[in-house]
């Protein structure tokens, strides 16, 4: 078995340094989040949308309802149909979800739409009373979009390596509406939400301490609560200044004129290659969609670049697929504690057609740690920002996504990396709660029901704020 050489052990140190953000420049990033956070609220705007949702309450956990909701997110498509009982916090749920197949990813909008209406289509099929009833639809896209109203959404611009051709600077709303028709799907397409204000509505269910909503999956952002009167681009509306509302921050564009983030080369040939460069900065260093790839260029730059002896000998070529790892790899190696690490080297085997000695375990094990240590930290500072603006000293964050979900330490990291930031004393007792806690949400399809149920009452009280009069059939 090849021994660990000391040049290779020195080449993972720089390795290491290159991906270590220290607590005084994690502060320097959360102060400069605050004031992009801002900037994105006035009136000329900044580099992060911050989008406003129309979600204008929160809920208090008697919803009452029936709804189907469809999350069009990096990956999946995935069909709910939701019933909210009226006791405190209940919900039943039956799902289905469909994997988004690379081509219908960079189709034409026809395509795309048709794809999305299919899966429902295919739910309705398997559950035929839902199909009897013609269900009020609540839409979650993952996306950002303009939203003058609560039933509309103008896409900004695709993210997570989507480029279907016709949609930017659309209304997705009425588009997705055409191909329901097409397919006679009878639902009624009542609101579009964003999956990190599902989020947020799903834990706020729960739970009425929850402020904040995030999404650590495929992609990465989040939404909190704000005061109509502390948003400035929407002074116009004379909306009450004390009204809540939902603000989709879409974070995954902080730093895009790169002024603060630590990128590494490997963020830089990302972003270089990437369908859209120079977009989603953030977003490049920190969500599961790249997190894999990150892992990636690495393992083949050691390879590639360094007299280290790195699979030496061997045939890299399926290393050599762009995206051919994604952040499971990340969470597979922490969760491996065997001796031999055998999970490790079994997936390098079976998926790569490598084999893993002491130097590639080495190399491995160090580098997924650091991505994710790395990554884990600097949505630390999105977190820390969004409390600093609000003043919240304590509070608590939905959080949902295969980072969070899977990873043994991304959790861990996040709260700890909040506690340096935010300057909380240490724990005295360690099952004392911390003063920000990230708790896993009830699912963004959970969030999307009751934003549906908000939206519908306040509809019948008479309180029409951003909802567009429509007639569907
Ligand atoms: C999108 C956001 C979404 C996030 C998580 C990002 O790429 O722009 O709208 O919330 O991914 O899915």
């Amino acid at each position: 078995m090849a021994a660990v050489s000391n040049s290779l052990r020195r080449q993972i140190e720089k390795l290491e340094a290159q991906f270590t953000v220290d607590d005084e420049k994690l502060k320097a990033i959360s102060r400069h989040f605050v004031g992009e956070l801002e900037k994105g609220l006035s009136k000329e705007g900044g580099s992060l949308p911050m989008n406003p949702t129309w979600i204008v309450s929160l809920p208090d956990g008697n919803e009452q309802g029936t709804y189907i909701t469809l999350e069009i997110g990096g990956t999946n498509v995935r069909v709910h149909q939701i019933t909210l009982t009226g006791r405190t916090s209940q919900f039943d749920r039956i799902s289905s979800e469909w994997g988004i197949p690379k081509d219908i990813k960079s189709a034409d909008a026809d395509t795309f739409w048709d794809f999305v209406a299919g899966c429902l289509d295919k739910f309705l099929e398997q559950h035929p009373d839902a199909r009897e009833k013609k269900l009020p639809l609540s839409l979650i896209f993952s996306y950002p979009v303009t939203q003058d109203h609560i039933n509309a959404g103008i896409l900004q611009r695709w993210t997570k390596g989507f480029n279907v051709s016709g949609v930017e600077g659309q209304d997705v709303v009425p588009m997705f509406r055409e191909a329901l028709m097409r397919r006679q799907i009878p639902v009624t397409l009542e609101v579009l939400t964003n999956d990190t204000t599902a989020t947020l509505i799903a834990s706020a269910y729960a739970d009425p301490r929850t402020r904040i909503g995030c999404i650590f999956g495929t992609g990465c952002n989040a939404a909190y609560m704000e005061d109509c009167g502390s948003i400035p681009k929407l002074a116009h509306l004379r909306l009450p200044p004390d009204m809540p509302m939902a603000i989709n921050c879409e974070w995954g564009a902080f730093d895009n004129e790169r002024k603060v983030l630590p990128r590494t080369p490997y963020d830089v040939t990302i972003d270089d290659t990437s369908p859209r460069p120079g977009q989603q900065v953030f977003e490049k260093m920190v969500a599961g969609l790249y997190l894999g790839e990150i892992f990636r260029l690495v393992l083949l730059d050691f390879h590639d670049n360094r007299a280290v002896g790195i699979f030496e000998g061997q045939d890299v070529s399926k290393l050599r697929e762009p995206y051919s790892l994604d952040s499971s790899i990340l969470s597979l190696v922490a969760k491996d504690e065997s001796k031999d690490h055998r999970e490790i080297r079994h997936f390098f085997q079976s998926k790569l057609g490598l084999t893993c000695r002491d130097a590639e375990l080495e190399l491995v094990r160090r580098a997924s740690t650091v991505i994710l240590m790395r990554a884990a930290r600097l949505v630390a500072c999105g977190i820390a920002a969004i409390c600093t603006k609000k003043g919240y000293e304590s509070c608590r964050v939905g959080a949902e996504g295969s980072l969070i979900e899977k990873h043994p330490r991304f959790r861990g990291v996040l709260t700890q990396s909040l506690r340096r930031i935010l300057d909380w004393p240490d724990k005295k007792n360690p099952n004392d709660e911390d003063p920000v806690e990230i708790i896993i949400s009830g699912g963004s399809g959970l969030g999307a029901a009751v934003v549906a149920e908000l939206t519908l009452r306040r509809i019948r009280e008479g309180n029409t704020y951003g909802v567009l009069q429509v007639a569907q059939s």
